[in-house]
């Protein structure tokens, strides 16, 4: 007799029959379910191709350590490495994801060749609907190159000379109205406070008075909806017809559309408009082919710049404050530092002063060292690719990741790692990183991927602004507007924790961007 006659003819399969329907539905579901746990499991047991690296184990298939590593990715990071050294597999969201952690790691994913990594092909599904076609991760990598290229030319020296008054005067100007700040002391949901600073302070800067003002009445609110385009589920359900995903679309095409009316409106002032920022600049670039960048693609890269330096920014600013409540001492030294260096009567702030304050510059590189915005960097793998120094080959079928943010706080590379010390950028200081004096000079060989001369080498631990053809063009506007923003809030006020201790927030990892959880309260008091 056939297996399938004997089954049929069995009491078992006689008794499941008598059952109701939903009862039948819910024993084949859970034994749809258990069976491939088993077999996940199983298949996770038996011996696998040994040039793969090791996988991290887990219960269901699809799901793998989608919930581990999304809620706390640098601790995921952490204990994988602990286990299984610098490279490892984990499933996301049903996908191969191979992260490769330290020096080398960041080198190998980060500095990757144009043949054997891919960064539009993970990114392009969130971002080209809240940017807008044409630009970024929506065109050939070359052409992103001549975008960059177009970018980082506009930020001159003397640009960045007239954006720190721009800035100095945002800043104040916001603690003046801002219903928060309005008595003599208080407490202040800070993270909120800075993403306002950052975006009035970065749209006048880098997209001119006309666009600044426009934040005041519309496009706070449309920027909000864009943003809602940015949350992880969108990596699945970037294409649903959802509340959000409407909003979404609506905003991109309104805020392009305003972008492209200034564009007109500021060509017809020719050259009465005598602002440098970044739109100007774009709005006259030419490709090297001869063709001038059409002013939709000045309009998507305007929304592109803006997103991309509003979340790390404004998360960064945040943390820097939350910092200087922890410890109220260093913002009495930064602002001794003010006094000292520039003068009891603090004049306006100039783009020169900020090279003479060391200690305001190094509290924006130490946070950033311990609150990198971006805690990982994917690439879609083209072509499979050995890992030096190891048996390992990524096949295709994976994507990479980098976690720079690991290795920056390594105690092989920076003693006492979690200890939030700005003074350790000094190189006298016993936390100073052992590293980074060496890699200073291997780090001098150069390289230009279309935009400009940037750092061959990538082994470094410190890298929160990537590095290679996708490494950031915005690091020196952050660095100036950061600088700015705290050298004018420590003039301004005095922080502490809201209990008087010294406890931090925990970090959210909710959305693409890592930040403060909320609500992140500190307490001011105005100086005399
Ligand atoms: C504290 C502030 C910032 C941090 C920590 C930061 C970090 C980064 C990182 C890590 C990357 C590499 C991403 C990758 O390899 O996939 C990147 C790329 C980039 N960033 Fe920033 N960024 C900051 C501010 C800004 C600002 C203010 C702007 C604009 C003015 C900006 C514009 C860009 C652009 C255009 C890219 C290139 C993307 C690519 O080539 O694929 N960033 N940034
Ligand atoms: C010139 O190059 C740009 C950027 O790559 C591209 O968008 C455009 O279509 C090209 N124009 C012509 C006429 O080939
Ligand atoms: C636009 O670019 C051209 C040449 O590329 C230059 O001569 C001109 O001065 C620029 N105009 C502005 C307003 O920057």
């Amino acid at each position: 007799m056939g297996l399938i006659q004997e089954l049929a003819g069995h009491p078992l399969t006689q008794q499941f029959q008598t059952l109701g329907l939903g009862t039948q539905v819910a024993i084949g579901f859970t034994t749809f379910i258990v069976l491939s746990v088993v077999l996940n499991v199983i298949g996770q047991l038996l011996p696998t191709n040994s040039n793969e690296p090791p996988l991290v184990f887990h219960w269901f298939p699809f799901i793998g350590s989608t919930v581990t590593y999304g809620m706390d990715p640098p601790t995921f990071f952490k204990e994988n490495r602990a286990k299984f050294g610098d490279v490892f597999t984990f499933v996301l969201l049903g996908k191969k994801t191979t992260v490769a952690m330290g020096p080398s790691g960041n080198d190998f994913v980060l500095n990757g060749k144009l043949k054997d990594v891919c960064a539009e092909e993970i990114y392009t599904v969130l971002t080209t609907p809240v940017f807008g076609k044409d630009v970024v991760y929506d065109c050939p990598n070359a052409k992103l190159m001549e975008q960059k290229k177009f970018m980082k030319i506009a930020l001159t020296t003397e640009a960045f000379r007239s954006y720190v008054p721009i800035i100095s005067h945002e800043v104040t100007d916001y603690f003046k109205r801002c219903a928060d700040f309005k008595g003599k002391s208080g407490v202040v949901d800070i993270p909120k406070r800075m993403a306002e600073i950052t975006i009035f302070t970065a749209s006048h800067a880098l997209q001119g008075s006309i666009i600044r003002n426009k934040f005041d009445v519309s496009l706070a609110a449309l920027y909000h909806d864009l943003d809602m385009g940015f949350t992880p589920v969108n990596f699945m359900l970037h294409w649903a017809p959802l509340p959000w995903n409407r909003k979404r679309d609506h905003a991109q095409r309104t805020v392009a559309k305003t972008y492209m009316d200034t564009i007109v409106e500021r060509r017809a002032m020719g050259d009465a408009d005598k602002e440098l920022d970044m739109m100007k600049h774009l709005m006259n670039s030419t490709y090297k082919n001869g063709t001038k960048v059409p002013d939709h693609e000045v309009a998507h890269m305007m929304i592109a710049l803006l997103m991309a330096g509003q979340h790390s920014s404004s998360s960064t600013s945040s943390w820097i404050m939350l910092r200087l409540a922890q410890y109220p001492h260093i913002m009495e030294e930064l602002y001794q530092e003010q006094v000292k260096v520039l003068g009891a009567d603090l004049p306006p702030l100039k783009y020169e002063d900020l090279a003479k304050l060391p200690l305001n510059q190094a509290i924006i590189k130490e946070t950033l060292r311990l609150h990198a915005p971006i805690h990982s960097i994917m690439r879609a793998v083209k072509s499979p690719m050995p890992v030096p120094g190891t048996k390992y080959v990524i096949p295709t079928s994976h994507t990479l990741l980098a976690a720079p943010g690991v290795s920056a706080s390594d105690p092989a590379y920076f003693p006492n790692p979690d200890a939030w010390d700005p003074h350790r950028w000094e190189v006298d200081s016993p936390n100073a990183p052992t590293i980074i004096r060496n890699a200073v000079v291997e780090d001098e060989e150069k390289i230009d991927y279309g935009y400009g001369l940037v750092s061959k080498g990538s082994a470094s631990p410190y890298l929160p602004f990537g590095a290679g053809r996708h490494r950031c063009i915005g690091e020196h506007f952050a660095n100036l507007q950061l600088q700015t923003i705290v050298a004018e809030t420590v003039r301004h006020y005095k922080f502490r924790n809201v209990d008087g201790g010294n406890t931090l927030i925990g970090t959210d990892y909710a959305s693409l961007f890592s930040r403060p959880l909320e609500p992140a309260n500190i307490h001011y008091e105005e100086r005399d």
